[in-house]
């Protein structure tokens, strides 16, 4: 897996609508299970602080993807990791939010397929597949020391030592509701049953497996969101980010 260079890598570029001077290297973590709106808060206070946003969870469904696609099995870590190797696997980083680019192309939203969903967990619980893509979330880091990264280990396992890490949270009602009304903003008709069902059951198998299972990062920040707005948890964030105007 290769990354693309950013636009601008340049950490004293300023962004107009950044309020505050990011101190770089400044690594960002959120981490929390799905539905908690980690993705949206990360692109938020990567704007607001001029950083790059990292979605891991992007790269095990590539993964899961590239294992439907060449028939793996979805177990087979050794496989995975290999076919990971040897396929093309890139961030670009020019378009905003960044994509992930699987052998030249973004798959868009065959990344959020059925077939994806039912086999993501398994292949994200291989040691082979994480090892891999903590290697690449790292290397990625190293050349773009400006991120917001978002996922289930970020500030547990790949970057415990960032400056600042958060672990949000949501009630599986609220998050199965908030699934569903976007669902439904896409012209789809999905069942809040099975939707509740399903992110239930990838909390029990994400927080259940023996490798980098999703937990509180110790010292990080847990923000509950069941109460709260965008807004609202994109601001207490930004208040416990070091940054040069000296908030914190
Ligand atoms: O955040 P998401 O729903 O796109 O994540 C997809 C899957 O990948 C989900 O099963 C959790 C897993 N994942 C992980 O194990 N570690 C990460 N850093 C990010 C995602």
């Amino acid at each position: 897996m290769r990354t693309m260079p950013a636009p601008s890598d340049d950490p004293a570029r300023t962004t107009s609508s950044r309020d505050q001077e990011a101190i770089f290297p400044l690594i960002v973590t959120i981490d929390g299970p799905a539905g908690t709106g980690k993705s949206t808060v990360a692109q938020r206070v990567a704007e607001r602080l001029g950083l790059m946003v990292l979605d891991t969870g992007a790269m095990y469904r590539a993964a899961a993807l590239l294992v439907i696609r060449l028939g793996t099995d979805p177990s087979d870590g050794v496989a995975i990791a290999a076919a990971i190797e040897t396929h093309s696997m890139e961030v670009d980083f020019t378009a905003d939010p960044p994509t992930l680019q699987l052998d030249g192309h973004d798959p868009g939203e065959e990344l959020r397929s059925r077939e994806v969903e039912a086999i993501v967990s398994i292949v994200a619980a291989q040691p082979e597949v994480r090892q891999r893509l903590v290697a690449v979330q790292r290397a990625i880091a190293a050349s773009h020391p400006h991120l917001v990264t978002e996922g289930r280990d970020q500030g547990s396992v790949v970057f415990p030592d960032a400056q600042a890490r958060f672990y949000l949270t949501a009630s599986s009602e609220i998050r199965a509701k908030r699934r569903v009304d976007q669902l439904r903003r896409k012209g789809q008709s999905p069942d809040p049953v099975e939707i509740r069902n399903g992110i239930e059951a990838r909390d029990r198998l994400d927080a259940g497996r023996s490798d980098a299972p999703l937990t509180r990062p110790i010292g990080a920040i847990e923000i509950d969101t069941d109460e709260l707005s965008l807004d609202e948890v994109v601001d207490r964030m930004i208040q416990s980010i070091p940054t040069r105007g000296g908030r914190s």
